[in-house]
């Protein structure tokens, strides 16, 4: 009889991820076990599965957003909030395929050419990303390649520099973390989110191109059920190191969504303004065709790749 497996990382001083391949998941205390009686002390070493490989991964994505959860700040969609998780997701994918490619390399000249294969077919894919987001905002009337030159949504900020500094590590691992973190909160829009946002776009106008291709309707479902099968293949250390930065990633992420949420209207449309250097070409906080108001914001993660 083949034992099913069993999994698990320490992602934090205290708590530990462990996930069964029959899909049960649950978080562990280190302080609340009997010293020298934790059977998860030391680092797991065995192969992995596909069903407790995704366990672990979206432990960690749940892990780092409870932390923040509390928090979060849950304002009402509007055009221009949107309009800046776009800006958000252009400066997420504009490097995307260039780190994956410098991560590829350095696989290359560890002896990894499936690790290489894998980042290499990643950054193929994500090619282009970043000129869906520039294509919703021109659609949106906004001076595209200004906006995103001047400017960097705050929030934002960390997360681009943490992937870029992941992928130049001596051993560049984490930078799959960090990806399936995005992708996998990419992959839970469904259609009605982008309904939503079409709702509030202009008659006539396309605006939801990289919400598309970045939700359940567009390929990163794929992307993510493509990572999964690769993180469980991988041996044990690095599927430690890949659900470790999902963990960090998500706590991020979370903390950059907040810090954009947190923002009022007026500071979001003044930040905006000051980037085209003018006004916007529309009515802030409401659809500018069809009139009655329709609220304030839209979530960050509308558009995350
Ligand atoms: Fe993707
Ligand atoms: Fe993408």
């Amino acid at each position: 009889m083949t034992r099913s497996v069993t999994e698990w990382v320490n992602v934090t001083g205290d708590i530990s991820i462990i996930a069964r391949e029959s899909g049960e998941v649950w978080f562990h205390t280190r302080s609340g076990t009997k010293e020298g009686a934790d059977p998860f002390a030391a680092p797991m070493t065995g192969a992995g599965s596909t069903g407790s490989t995704v366990g672990l991964l979206d432990g960690a994505i749940n892990l780092g957003f409870a932390e923040i959860e509390q928090r979060l700040a849950r304002p009402e969609p509007t055009l221009v909030g949107y309009a800046v998780a776009l800006v958000g997701a252009y400066h997420t994918s504009v490097d995307t395929p260039r780190n994956l490619q410098r991560a590829a390399g350095r696989f290359v000249e560890l002896g990894r050419p499936e690790v290489a294969a894998y980042l290499e077919e990643r950054a193929r894919e994500e090619t282009g990303h970043d000129r869906l987001a520039l294509k919703d905002l021109r659609a949106l009337g906004l001076p595209a390649e200004r906006l995103v030159a001047n400017y960097i949504p705050e929030g934002i900020k960390p997360l681009c520099r943490r992937f870029d500094d992941l992928c130049v590590e001596d051993y560049p691992i984490g930078c799959i973390g960090y990806s399936y973190c995005l992708e996998r909160i990419a992959a839970l829009k469904q259609k009605t989110d982008i309904e939503m946002v079409q709702a509030m776009c202009p008659d006539g106008v396309d605006a939801t191109r990289f919400l598309r291709s970045h939700s359940s309707l567009g390929s990163e479902a794929a992307h993510v059920e493509e990572t999964i099968e690769f993180v469980a293949s991988l041996p044990a250390n690095d599927r430690i190191r890949v659900v470790q930065e999902t963990y960090e990633s998500a706590l991020i992420m979370a903390a950059g969504y907040n810090h954009e949420l947190l923002k009022s209207e007026a500071e979001t449309l003044e930040e905006l303004q000051q980037a085209i250097g003018g006004a916007l070409p529309y009515r802030h906080g409401s659809s500018p065709s069809r009139g009655e108001a329709r609220g304030a914001r839209t979530d960050m993660s509308e558009t995350m790749p």
